[in-house]
């Protein structure tokens, strides 16, 4: 049994804290889901973790979705969150309902996700009236990396901290479940979740956050263009496979792999009849 929109919702006001990493494929979604984390999110993140794109841009519904599947398969527990890319619910609201609606309909996810504030309001409302559960997300909005000049901490100013209380208020009148607060001053990112009577999901924002999330490739060291400040590393699993190919081609070249455990027999007579009648 899935985790569910409204156990989310409950453990904000039980003051339980919530958990939330992304994942991309099914063996790693198997993984996360069967260590019980309560959501995954299928980022668009992916673009650069995984596709090795430099932003989150080029990303497109066909990718998100693929993705999206892979991850659904491998999961029975975790609420699944497929994070709508870049310009696919920004161009008119009906287009937003019928790309959210990909995300549920084929991709078999739970819930979405898309960047943006009281500009999106509209929109989070329309999708969330059509049954379908939308998380927000401000602060750092990385499809909006040029406009916002670069990967930089929002909120700085008076008015911009004014801005995304605002912007988080009107999230939460629109419908959604949950934001995620993305790069933020800590204090800032604590007020906006004394103010918001859904979670916020903290990245870069602090630890006073309903719930934190982490690109699952910052925290397992997986991806090693750079390690962004607000990501912990619990494990460095770069090293591990560096270390494990190293090892597997010194065996292949040495000729000590494979071994008789990892090859296959057959019946001695057959051989020799073989033998007899191929080898000159
Ligand atoms: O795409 C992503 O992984 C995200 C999280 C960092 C919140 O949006």
């Amino acid at each position: 049994m899935r985790t569910t929109i409204l156990q989310i919702k409950e453990m904000k006001q039980k003051g339980k804290r919530i958990p939330m990493l992304t994942a991309y494929d099914y063996a790693t979604a198997k993984l996360i889901d069967g260590a019980g984390v309560p959501l995954i999110l299928v980022g668009d993140s992916l673009g650069m973790v995984v596709l090795g794109y430099e932003s989150t841009i080029p990303v497109t519904m066909d990718e998100m979705l693929h993705h999206t599947k892979a991850v659904v398969r491998g999961t029975e527990q975790s609420l699944i969150i497929g994070d709508m890319p870049f310009m696919t619910y920004h161009a008119s609201v009906s287009e937003a309902l019928h790309n959210a609606a990909r995300f549920i309909q084929e991709a078999g996810a739970q819930a979405v996700k898309l960047e943006g504030g009281e500009t999106m309001a509209e929109t989070v409302r329309r999708v969330v009236e059509c049954g379908i559960p939308v998380m927000g997300h401000i602060g750092l909005t990385p499809q909006s990396v040029h406009q916002l000049g670069g990967f930089k901490v929002q909120g700085k100013t008076q008015e911009a901290a004014i801005r995304l209380v605002k912007d988080a208020c009107a999230l939460e009148e629109a419908g959604v479940f949950a934001i995620v607060l993305e790069a933020i001053p800590t204090p800032l990112a604590k007020l906006i979740t004394k103010k918001v009577g859904v979670p916020t999901i903290g990245i870069g924002a602090g630890p006073f956050c309903d719930g934190q999330v982490q690109v699952v490739s910052d925290l397992l060291g997986l991806f090693t263009d750079f390690v962004p400040k607000h990501a912990k590393q619990y494990a460095k699993l770069s090293d591990i496979i560096k270390q494990s190919v190293g090892e597997y081609i010194n065996e292949v070249q040495a000729g000590t792999f494979p071994t008789d455990k990892q090859s296959y027999t057959m019946d001695e007579s057959l051989l020799a009849g073989l033998e007899q009648e191929y080898i000159w």
